[in-house]
């Protein structure tokens, strides 16, 4: 690439908790971490768009959809001309030392990494808010899932050293200090990523609604627990059961937040965990199994299942030498499964921005 290129970082997200609760109108305590999509960007004659990791691109002249990963790119440039922002042809390399498929949201981060690369191509200024609902129009309207939207906030506004606590509903959002001190949080990649993910992400999302409807309520900021008991049918309840108690743990661990109580941090993360194997039913065999090692050892204070489920990665809030409790439940999970999962520091970031 020439002289012209504009390098933009575009990172991935963890979230500490609140999950399946932002396309509920709930709360969400996400995080961006330091692993990064970098995308070079510079004016060109035609559109190619190019991945460093598939070594593979496509070029084209007119934006349409293709069913692989450049609609996360191509998608961008749709949903920006939707809302009246010009976009010239251009040259994008896109390299990444985030995992795919580990549930740390590199789609979010390609979209909107993609979008502030084209934002600072063409020289206007998108704010961030807008930048994200751009993004995850892209994600719902273009490539077609269902999501909520707190991936993309999460990759356009975080805050190093913070969390963002973001109410989905009004989509008012805070910056939560993160002061963990000995303590660490770590991310654990199962290296498992089950196949029905999305189709059964849409069926969770259809399963919420029924259950509003079920209770006679528009939104679950509605809901109390008497409502849930009243539910009928077993599964419906169960799912309901999920938002409502997930949403007042992000609301307590905001508390314990502030109160510098990490233990009751852990000890909600692990209600959440098991709160989304049991009524939401997301988790997968893999994930349950080193939950239950990671239970074994008083150093970590809590684990749970990060973003979609049914496999990709697991959070866990851990004080001491975690490094060699991971590699002892490292060893009895490859015995187990035959597969090697992959440990990952996390480390707080900012947003998506620019380097050069
Ligand atoms: C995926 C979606 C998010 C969110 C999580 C579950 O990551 O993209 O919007 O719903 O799952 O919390």
């Amino acid at each position: 690439m020439g002289d012209n290129k504009i390098v933009i970082y575009s990172p991935g997200r963890a979230n500490l908790i609140g999950e399946h609760t932002d396309y509920n109108d709930g709360f969400v305590l996400p995080f961006a971490i330091k692993r990064y999509i970098k995308i070079e960007i510079e004016p060109s004659k035609r559109f190619k768009v190019f991945s460093q990791q598939l070594k593979k691109g496509i070029e084209f002249d007119t934006p349409t959809k293709t069913n692989s990963w450049a609609d996360y790119v191509i998608g961008m440039i749709v949903k920006l001309q939707e809302h009246g922002y010009r976009v010239e042809p251009f040259t994008m390399h896109v390299d990444s030392d985030l995992p795919m498929g580990a549930g740390l949201s590199s789609s979010a981060a390609l979209e909107v990494g993609a979008g502030y690369a084209i934002s600072q191509m063409m020289g206007y200024e998108i704010n961030r808010e807008e930048l994200a609902k751009i993004a995850h129009e892209c994600e719902v309207e273009f490539v077609g899932v269902r999501c909520g939207i707190m991936d993309q906030y999460t990759v356009a506004l975080s805050k190093e050293d913070h969390a963002l606590f973001i109410d989905t509903m009004t989509r008012e959002y805070k910056y939560v200090p993160l002061r963990l001190d000995d303590t660490k949080l770590y991310l654990i990649n199962s290296g498992v990523k089950h196949e029905l993910g999305s189709s059964e992400y849409n069926k969770r999302r259809h399963e919420c609604e029924l259950s509003l409807q079920a209770m006679g309520k528009s939104s679950f900021r509605e809901v109390t627990l008497e409502d849930v008991e009243k539910i009928q049918d077993p599964v419906l309840k169960k799912r309901a059961l999920h938002v409502v108690t997930e949403n007042a743990r992000v609301l307590k661990t905001l508390t314990a937040l502030e109160d510098d109580n990490l233990v009751l941090v852990g000890k909600y993360l692990y209600e959440s965990h098991y709160s989304l194997k049991d009524n939401y039913e997301v988790s997968c065999e893999e994930i349950d199994f080193l939950i239950e090692k990671l239970r074994e050892y008083s150093n970590v204070l809590g684990a749970r299942i990060v973003g979609a489920g049914f496999g990709g990665s697991i959070i866990v809030l851990a004080k001491g030498n975690f490094e060699s409790i991971f590699e002892k439940v490292a060893a009895s999970y490859r015995v187990k499964f035959g597969i090697s999962p992959t440990l990952l520091n996390v480390e707080t970031s900012n947003g998506v921005h620019r380097v050069l």
